[in-house]
């Protein structure tokens, strides 16, 4: 019998293999307990939410009229990327700098654009296009200077009603002239920013001044006033990326212990603090990062890219650190959470430490959500959770064909998926239930570029 339901009930089953985190795999004793895989499940999106994920039985499957069968497909959370610039989209893989001199080179100059509220509209609908085609369905987002970048931003993740976090950025000091903003009305702008737009639906605001070195003391003040004025805002930086960039922050704030005390000191550490990179912080540093809640954004590609170093994720793990995966791209060189996977287990092996491919695929999904205090509505299939999902493809290539062929365990299976996969092996993308992106549509789309 058909399960009897109110008109407007929006209900979507789904049967195919899936796989969700319930827990840090490093946090169990036995890793089976970290995660739930079933080969053969039927999950009931309701209204954008969870509904039920169990086995599929003949039974169950009666009560609804129309399942999709996506048999042969592994269905996980949709990834969650903790760290990007949307502005960076179109410099993406420029060559041969670090750090401040990559900034100087390439980036200020492709910021620039975004005074152009058209071009910042432009590269919004390719960038959030992008996530979706990657299997990423909620992003932290760096903005530029221009409150439009973030207007045209978010104005496009409301179509699809995307969960994303995004901040206009902070900058009074130590770039070009027109890119500058001051502490007074960057203050104006990101508060007008936070009462337009954070949670507005799924959107919230992310405070961002772009990091010590082009932040006066004023400004870092003006950011923790607005902080302390909306507790419930994130604070989005960078912090410990590359060894030039410590000694500047140091001769620019004597006055301060170091670089996260910089931070600290304006008050923006926290819970809702996420900070990309953190790859050479003093053993001092480490305590008070964890003492004061705060969050790392890991961004694999990104560090190997700029030559920054390399993250330590096991000392953040015995310091209780909260940490996410970021691409941060345009420094990053993909917008794959795979990709990126696929470096942090390079990363890692360099440091004589492991990267399993559950740790790994908790990391791009329940991992970031805890990183970004949005475990209570995405990062798994808990019932009730928000529907973000990915519809993966086990094998996009001859030669991931040809690998998974000789593979005998799910852990093998998911280890090849995770080093070997990107992009083609996203057959589609949902939000809150909806398909917002089709490998099998988009193929005959043709691109505006
Ligand atoms: N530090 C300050 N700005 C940036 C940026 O745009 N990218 C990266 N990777 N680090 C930064
Ligand atoms: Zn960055």
């Amino acid at each position: 019998m058909e399960q009897q339901l109110p008109a407007s009930t929006n209900i979507v089953a789904i049967r195919a293999s899936f796989l969700h985190f319930i827990e840090d795999p490093a946090k169990v004793e036995q890793v089976d307990r970290a995660y739930q895989f079933i080969l053969d499940g039927l999950m009931i999106v309701n209204e954008g939410k969870v509904q039920s994920l169990t086995l599929f039985t003949e039974e169950e499957a009666e009560l609804y009229s129309n399942i999709e069968d996506k048999r042969g497909k592994l269905i996980i959370p949709g990834f969650i990327d903790t760290h990007v610039h949307y502005p960076q989209t179109q410099m993406i893989a420029a060559y041969g700098d670090q750090l401040l001199e990559w900034l100087e080179n390439y980036t200020f100059l492709t910021e620039k654009q975004f005074s152009n509220k058209e071009y910042a509209q432009k590269i919004a609908k390719f960038f959030i296009n992008e996530l979706l085609k990657n299997g990423t369905t909620s992003a932290l987002v760096f903005g530029t200077v221009h409150s439009e970048s973030i207007d045209a931003l978010f104005e496009e993740a409301q179509k699809i009603d995307m969960r994303l976090i995004a901040g206009k950025v902070m900058m009074d000091r130590n770039a070009p002239d027109y890119l500058l903003d001051t502490a007074q009305s960057s203050y104006d702008e990101s508060k007008a920013l936070i009462e337009k737009w954070h949670n507005k639906g799924r959107l919230q605001y992310a405070i961002t001044p772009r990091f010590a070195p082009t932040s006066s003391p004023l400004q870092l003040q003006a950011a923790g006033k607005l902080k302390s004025e909306y507790p419930d805002v994130y604070v989005h930086t960078h912090l410990s990326e590359n060894k030039n960039e410590i000694e500047w922050v140091k001769s620019l704030f004597p006055e301060r212990e170091g670089y996260f005390d910089v931070y600290a000191h304006h008050g923006l550490t926290g819970h809702k603090s996420i900070f990309a990179h953190c790859l050479h912080l003093t053993d001092k540093e480490w305590l008070a990062f964890s003492s004061s809640n705060s969050v790392i954004s890991f961004c694999p590609t990104s560090n190997l890219f700029l030559g920054s170093g390399l993250f330590d994720l096991d000392k953040a793990e015995k310091n209780n650190i909260r940490v996410g995966l970021g691409t941060d791209v345009g420094a990053g060189t993909s917008f794959s959470q795979f990709t990126s996977l696929n470096e942090a287990y390079k990363i890692m092996q360099l440091q004589g430490q492991k990267l399993s491919v559950f740790k790994g695929l908790y990391l791009a999904t329940l991992g970031s959500a805890k990183s970004l205090s949005l475990d209570d509505q995405v990062g798994n299939f808990e019932v009730g959770k928000e529907a973000d999902f990915v519809v993966l493809n086990w094998a996009a290539t001859d030669l991931q064909k040809l690998r998974q062929q000789s593979s005998t365990t799910l852990e093998d299976k998911l280890f090849a998926l995770m080093m070997l996969a990107d992009d083609r092996n996203i057959a589609e993308t949902y939000i809150t239930g909806k398909l917002v992106y089709s490998a099998n549509k988009y193929s005959g789309k043709k691109s505006d570029f």
